[in-house]
């Protein structure tokens, strides 16, 4: 055995999307109203609302987002000419179950799923399906309160299966749940949870926030977890399926011991926890001491710890935007990120919304998850939220952009150096799409522009930004022409 120099010849190169937030379509065919199209338009200083009817007058993003359910063909065209090896999407479970609880599935959606991953294949571009990208039926949240219920975990493996029969000889890789770990976090309680709440109808409803109710969906959704790769692997022994954890690179604010054991405590709980569970079956024993010292009660059934001991995942996939840094100090500055605070990190620069940017912490992260699993690993979203401008010859020059991905890449590329298995790499939103956290389409991430814009107006239109020729020849040449 010797070091591995670059990437493996069959690395998977692509990017990553999700159905909210650029199908649009969203009463077309069949489709019921999904949690997401309840959420409106935010920005970074104010916050998006969950509405319970759809509010006359109010601008719901999700509603036409990039319009992909019309628009896809192009799409996957512009993602074949840059050399896509794998697009990563989700489905989006109100378009196959309008109400989450019918008999049978809608085939008109389904169609829709058949035409976009049949135009994939044509090009040779592997799918990767997301089951559960931040959305449910909006039904299930106000009739179960979401994952709220173990109710769900059954709509959820049915809604599952019948992708599985469906794409059984078609997809090879699938992804559970999105971000799974989010619900550790307030953050996560009606984005990933569809939990509703009486007092508040923000949708980062910290303020109304029980962690009895959040930690409880989220067991409800490991199991579903569990049960769904369990049954996918009898549909299809083939299939890869993995878990889904957005990861914060945890760094202590200075060598004091208290910061040191902060920030291990951070990545033994809301980085590895969930993943702890997918991956080994079982609930840690940090995991455990957590639960107890919170004085948090689990559901948890005999049947659902041999479930979870059965449907462990075969690789493990990850978001990575930026680090969180942890001190003990309560007087620390704070900064924004992935949807949570940390402490400002002075050596670090921060994007137009705040976010760190630590292209080494993507390093670290690897190697910690793979050196503690061993399984094989994705980075199934890694990107920039930047504001574009388009210059009077119509080209968008997104050099920022650039030398974000170029950073990032370098830094997987001394993890595979170091060892790690690292299979495939979807920066999020390839294409403009609208951002979960603010509602914007002003964050743009992609390296194609949309126009589109945040009141809704723009005629759609599609552009390649100067990123766009940047990544083609990064395919191209495997990673080497950076
Ligand atoms: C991830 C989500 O947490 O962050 C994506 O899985 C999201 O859906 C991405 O879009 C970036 O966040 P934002 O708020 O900039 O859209």
């Amino acid at each position: 055995k010797t070091v591995r120099e670059g990437f493996p010849q069959d690395f998977l190169w692509g990017g990553a999307t999700s159905a909210i937030q650029i199908e649009g379509g969203y009463d077309q065919d069949g489709k019921g109203l999904g949690s997401g199209d309840m959420v409106t338009a935010g920005s970074r200083n104010s916050r998006r609302r969950v509405t319970r009817t759809l509010e006359e007058g109010v601008y719901y993003p999700s509603h036409e987002a990039i319009d992909f359910y019309h628009r896809y063909k192009e799409d996957i065209a512009l993602f074949a000419e840059m050399g896509f090896k794998i697009f990563r999407l989700s489905i989006s479970w109100s378009r196959i179950f309008p109400t989450g609880e019918e008999t049978e599935p809608n085939e008109e959606g389904l169609k829709f799923y058949d035409n976009v991953i049949g135009e994939l294949r044509k090009y040779g571009i592997e799918p990767l399906v997301t089951l559960s990208h931040y959305e449910l039926p909006f039904a299930l949240s106000e009739k179960y309160n979401g994952w709220g219920s173990r109710k769900l975990i059954d709509l959820f493996v049915k809604y599952s299966e019948v992708l599985f029969n469906r794409y059984k000889d078609s997809v090879k890789y699938w992804i559970t749940f999105n971000e799974l770990n989010c619900l550790l976090k307030p953050y996560g309680t009606y984005i990933a949870g569809g939990m509703l709440s009486e007092d508040s109808d923000l949708f980062f409803n910290l303020e109304a926030d029980s962690k009895q109710e959040r930690l409880q969906a989220m067991h409800y959704q490991l199991v579903a977890s569990a049960k769904t790769v369990i049954s996918g692997r009898k549909i299809n022994p083939d299939f890869h399926i993995g878990c889904m954890i957005t990861y914060h690179t945890p760094y202590p604010y200075t060598c004091n011991p208290d910061d040191v054991m902060l920030a291990q405590e951070e990545d033994l709980i809301n980085n590895l926890l969930c993943s702890d569970v997918q991956i080994r079956g079982e609930y840690s024993g940090q995991a455990l001491r957590y639960f107890h010292d919170h004085k948090i009660t689990l559901d948890v059934t005999e049947e659902d710890e041999a479930l979870l001991k059965q449907g462990c995942v075969d690789y493990y996939t990850f978001s990575y935007y930026t680090p969180f840094t942890l001190s003990k100090d309560p007087s620390m500055e704070t900064t924004s990120g992935n949807m949570s605070r940390g402490i400002k990190n002075p050596y670090l620069k921060t994007s137009d919304w705040g976010w760190q940017i630590d292209a080494q912490g993507l390093r670290w992260a690897l190697n910690n998850i793979y050196h503690r699993y061993q399984i094989p690993m994705m980075i199934v979203e890694n990107g920039l939220g930047a504001v574009d401008k388009i210059e009077a010859d119509g080209s968008i020059q997104d050099d920022y952009r650039i030398e974000y991905f170029r950073e990032h890449i370098k830094a997987m590329k001394e993890s595979i150096k170091d060892g790690v298995d690292l299979i495939g790499y979807t920066p999020w939103g390839c294409i403009d799409l609208v951002s979960v956290s603010t509602g914007e389409m002003a964050k743009r991430y992609g390296m194609i522009y949309v126009d589109k814009h945040d009141d809704g107006s723009g005629t759609l239109e599609r552009r390649r930004k100067k990123s766009f020729g940047w990544y083609k020849q990064v395919i191209e040449s495997n990673g080497e022409d950076l």
